[in-house]
């Protein structure tokens, strides 16, 4: 569906199987996430803010793996990655393996906004997180204690299952405001158990989220590994053009990845600069929540083509 000159907004949950979850529970959330966004982008407000409060809802729901719910690394720690696009400057912020903030999202703002760098990690975005007036929090404090009780199972060798056999659940929002800038921001904790120092797709520009107002913008989620070696969000905004619409564009894209790469268990959530709204999932479900042409907020763990 086209809708030019009308805001738009997208949010995802994370691509994944989502087995056990309780469903009525994380639509929910994203129905929350987009409502916030909606008010923004209602009120006049920009795609920028939009993305960024709506992505921190998310941050902040245990349901999510990001900010607080992030999976637990194999150190016993959490380390999470966002980045956040602005299509009507091509400028981005990220941040990668930060550990004291409760808000990975907004630090990535800041590093666009208030430093003349793009690409922040480790220590070093911590302590510009607390240059910056963000208050730090203990590591510990961004553990739920469901991710803590997988985690000492894994280290029991039980066979307990966690989420990384369940689900994942990166977040993200992509939006398109009234004045036609385009914005996305996508916010992880990574793949459980993963490495320490591990850094996946969602910081990487064009990759984990891109946007730029000339054609569209997006937010990826699901396996970064994947999703790094094929530049996912640039690859499929690149293709809005010329009558595709972003549902091709994204439908297209994840094609393309799966012939390349088996079973990639990605998604995508996408706004063309025409105000199009699409999005895709190789993986049996991705929890999304999207504004209708009507203003009214639409849920669903798995994409049907007819939805949008
Ligand atoms: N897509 C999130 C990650 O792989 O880290």
């Amino acid at each position: 569906m086209t809708v030019s000159g009308s805001p738009r907004l997208i949010v995802h949950g994370g691509a994944g199987d989502w087995v056990g979850f309780d469903e009525a529970s994380v639509l929910a959330a994203v129905r929350k996430a987009a409502a916030v966004g909606w008010e923004i982008l209602k009120g006049g407000g920009s795609a920028l803010d939009a993305v960024e409060k709506a992505t921190n809802i998310m941050e902040d729901d245990p349901q999510f793996d990001s900010g607080y719910g992030s999976f637990i690394n194999a150190a016993g720690e959490v380390e999470m990655d966002a980045l956040i696009a602005d299509g009507s400057t091509l400028k981005y912020g990220a941040v990668a393996a930060v550990r004291r903030v409760q808000y990975p999202i907004s630090l990535a703002r800041l590093v666009m906004t208030r430093t003349n760098n793009l690409f922040f990690a480790g220590d070093g975005a911590d302590q510009l997180a607390a240059q910056l007036g963000v208050p730090l929090v203990a590591n510990v404090q961004m553990i739920t204690p469901k991710e803590l009780e997988a985690f000492v199972a894994r280290q029991k060798e039980a066979q307990a299952k966690s989420r990384a056999a369940l689900g994942t659940g990166t977040c993200g929002a992509v939006a398109l405001d009234a004045a036609g800038h385009l914005a996305s921001a996508t916010s992880t904790g990574g793949t459980p158990d993963k490495p320490k120092g591990r850094i996946g797709d969602t910081p990487i520009f064009g990759a984990g989220g891109y946007a730029e107002d000339a054609l569209g913008a997006a937010s990826a989620t699901g396996v970064g590994e994947n999703i790094m070696r094929y530049f996912l969000c640039k690859r499929v905004v690149d293709q809005i053009t010329g009558g595709t619409n972003a549902q091709s564009a994204a439908q297209t894209g994840l094609d393309f990845l799966s012939d390349r790469i088996p079973n990639p268990q990605a998604g995508i959530i996408v706004i063309g600069a025409d105000g199009s709204v699409g999005a895709q999932h190789t993986t049996t479900h991705m929890p999304i929540a999207w504004v209708t042409a009507d203003g009214d907020i639409q849920t669903t763990m798995k994409y049907e083509k007819a939805l949008l």
